[in-house]
């Protein structure tokens, strides 16, 4: 109860302003790749519960999204498949666009920053900046690639780390960890043509950051406490820092030109125009239907509107610093009123990677599980990285259908649903005199609104949907307390009252479930058959009239079965298999040696006439080999990596004056050599052509 007064205090405080409407917005994406689990656990499913949420209680609200087209990593992922940056986006942008809307996303506009629209929105943003004079003019040294002719950036500059002299990116070394400047690199070269770099002056306009600084301080670190304490904490140690100028343009030439005579060959940098894209985005849908959303500016620009971005931890700088003092500096805009960042999610154990595979993309999930993206979205809100990074695991993904899912709300539906059909033929029965039990029941899902309401209203979504959840507890109890299976046979009246209260529940479920669940509650109204309930009718018990005719029920989700997980841990076993593949290296040389000690070793090759397991032992097989003497047995370690019958008939090569070992009551007269494999797997050693048997290996 203490938790939820302080919530409730929590929420008055943030609700001292009156606000009419809210513009949410969500990440805008990188249009270089698919969306996979991070993304939608981290930003995409929180914005969209919410939304759903405001939506549902009848509030004024805008759901803006878009894809980011600019960047180095879209010309980086250009260069690599051989295409041209504007192919990248667009077969991205329509890939993520799909992926949103079959995850039920429900974006008011969804747009791209390479619209005509954002071009013109961003480029006049950038030069009112400059004529009010706002930017600062400065020439920097930058890496510059002869052989191409263009100035490089951070990420598109390799070299040998001056630290522990991996190879490393001009930002960061992988190996070692350490943040870099590319400055620092041994050897810096060009990641697209490999040619050394050299260092050219080059003129940017930097925002200066610095002068906002005591306007931040107080914007943020006065007025915002409120704020979770991972984004108030990053702007805190941001702001203890001094904030130095940042550089509003990139010598590159895929972005939005700068607006400045003189300034060819550099574009807008993209975390310039990013964040601007949610403001044309914004313009793009007011103008296509000004009757239903008035003008941009009353998204942006109007007091009255509460602004929310959603985004990942990643991006706070940009959003709680450099955004607002660009529009700051701009003049006449609204500022972030919250900013619920989250943590990041693992998979597996292990930090998800675009470039490793490393993740479960949208796409993909969809073919393996067709019809389950609410499984999909109540598993990630499960295990949301509100507070701190989490990880998502393929058992408890199942674990959640199974058994929360399935076995608690899908469960306590189809009992009611079914004892509906069974004892009235699908007829609500009326309610009769309420029992203390009935009351208590009663009163208990009645307190869910203003728990769920008070959770939602400050952004913890994790437990919000607990909270849903325990509505369906609340039911499968009360059903189990009731019995009515039993009581039919007694009190049949008293059977009607139960199945009525259970049919309220359950439209109530409905209800509550629908900002996390749409899919399923959308299902659920069918099932009912009854238009979509909103928010404020949480907690009625009158919302099915008896003498309702309900549809035919069907299973509202399904048990995910072992075989359907096994696949995708099998995915991921092989994508880490080929991840160690790709990344092998060799281990580091041994100490020299003498020709003289190598003579000293008898390496010889024979022929294996023989070959099985040594009982009791896992790893052993026993060979006989003929070498070319009086034959020989031999113990290796290799039974994991061979089937014995294999190997019998082929050459190996030995080690022939080992001083025999005894091994599992065995004696092993020598040593047969195999490759370790970068994985640790073993491989004999067998020559490339067939020798006698007892030739020397020299
Ligand atoms: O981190 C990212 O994926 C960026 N593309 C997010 C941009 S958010 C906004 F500024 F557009
Ligand atoms: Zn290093």
């Amino acid at each position: 109860m203490v938790e939820y007064r302080k919530l409730h205090l929590r929420r008055i405080q943030n609700m001292e302003k009156q606000f009419k409407r809210t513009t949410v917005t969500s990440a805008l994406p990188y249009a270089n790749g698919g969306v996979h689990i991070g993304h939608l656990a981290g930003v995409y499913v929180p914005a969209d519960i919410y939304v759903r949420y405001l939506r549902l209680k009848g509030e004024e609200v805008m759901f803006v999204g878009g894809s980011d087209e600019h960047g180095v990593p879209v010309t980086q992922r250009a260069r690599k498949e051989g295409i041209t940056p504007q192919q990248v986006v667009d077969r991205y942008h329509k890939m993520i666009k799909d992926s949103f809307e079959e995850f039920g996303i429900s974006f008011d506009v969804y747009s791209r920053t390479t619209s005509p629209t954002h071009h013109k929105f961003a480029s006049d943003f950038f030069r009112k900046l400059y004529d009010d004079g706002k930017l600062i003019e400065k020439t920097t040294k930058q890496f510059y690639d002869e052989q191409t002719g263009t100035f490089k950036t951070d990420r598109d500059i390799v070299g040998e780390c001056p630290h522990c002299h991996a190879e490393a990116n001009g930002d960061q070394c992988e190996k070692c960890g350490r943040d870099l400047d590319p400055t620092e690199l041994i050897n810096p070269r060009s990641k697209e043509s490999g040619a050394r770099l050299v260092l050219r002056d080059t003129t940017n306009w930097f925002l200066p950051l610095n002068d906002y600084e005591g306007w931040l301080k107080q914007w943020i670190l006065d007025g915002h406490k409120e704020w979770r304490s991972n984004v108030y904490g990053q702007c805190k140690s941001w702001l203890d820092m001094e904030l130095q100028p940042r550089a509003m343009t990139r010598d590159l030439d895929w972005g939005i030109p700068v607006p400045v005579e003189g300034a060819e060959g550099k574009v807008l940098y993209v975390w310039f125009d990013a964040p601007i894209g949610y403001i044309s985005n914004t313009k793009e849908l007011c103008e296509g239907n000004p009757e239903r959303w008035g003008n941009w500016q009353r998204w942006w620009q109007d007091e009255d509107t509460r602004l929310v971005h959603f985004i990942g931890k990643d991006n706070i700088v940009f959003h709680c610093i450099i955004f607002p003092v660009m529009m700051k500096a701009h003049g006449g805009y609204i500022m972030p009123d919250n900013v619920p960042a989250n943590e990041f999610l693992n998979l597996e154990g292990d930090k998800i990677s675009t470039s490793r595979n490393w993740a479960v993309w949208l796409h993909e999930y969809l073919v393996d599980f067709p019809g389950k993206q609410d499984v999909l979205r109540y598993a990630l809100t499960a295990s949301a990285p509100e507070t701190k990074d989490n990880d998502f695991t393929w058992a408890e993904f199942q674990a959640r259908n199974n058994n929360e899912l399935v076995a608690v709300y899908g469960n306590f539906v189809n009992r009611a649903l079914q004892l509906t059909q069974k004892y009235y033929d699908g007829i609500v029965p009326p309610c009769g005199t309420l029992t203390d039990y009935d009351r208590q029941t009663i009163a208990e899902f009645k307190d869910v609104k203003a728990k769920v309401e008070a959770l939602l209203d400050v952004f913890k979504f994790r437990d919000a949907q607990k909270e849903a959840m325990n509505l369906a507890r609340i039911g499968n109890k009360y059903i189990a307390d009731c019995e009515p299976w039993k009581v039919v046979k007694t009190d049949p009246e008293r059977v009607k009252t139960v199945i009525n209260i259970s049919l309220q529940l359950t439209a109530n479920l409905a209800i509550a479930f629908e900002p996390f669940l749409p899919f399923s509650s959308k299902k659920l109204y069918g099932m009912l058959n009854v238009e979509a309930l909103g928010w404020d009718n949480l907690g009625s018990t009158e919302l099915i009239k008896p003498g309702h005719q309900l549809a035919k029920p069907e299973l509202l989700f399904e048990k995910i079965e072992d075989e359907a997980i096994q696949k995708q841990m099998d995915r991921l076993a092989r994508i880490k298999k080929e991840n160690e593949a790709a990344n092998y290296k060799p281990a580091d040389v041994k100490k020299e040696v003498a020709y003289d000690d190598f003579e000293k070793l008898d390496i010889r090759v024979g022929t294996v006439l023989s070959c099985e397991r040594v009982k009791k032992s896992s790893k052993l097989l026993k060979f006989e080999i003929a070498d070319g003497m009086e034959n020989r047995t031999i113990l290796s370690g290799i039974a994991q990596y061979y089937a014995p019958e294999d190997l019998v008939g082929r050459q190996v090569c030995f080690i022939a004056n080992f001083p025999p070992r005894k091994m599992m009551g065995l004696e092993s007269q020598g040593m047969i050599l195999s490759a370790v494999n970068y994985d640790g797997s073993l491989s004999v050693i067998t020559p490339q052509r067939e020798v006698k048997p007892g030739s020397q290996v020299s």
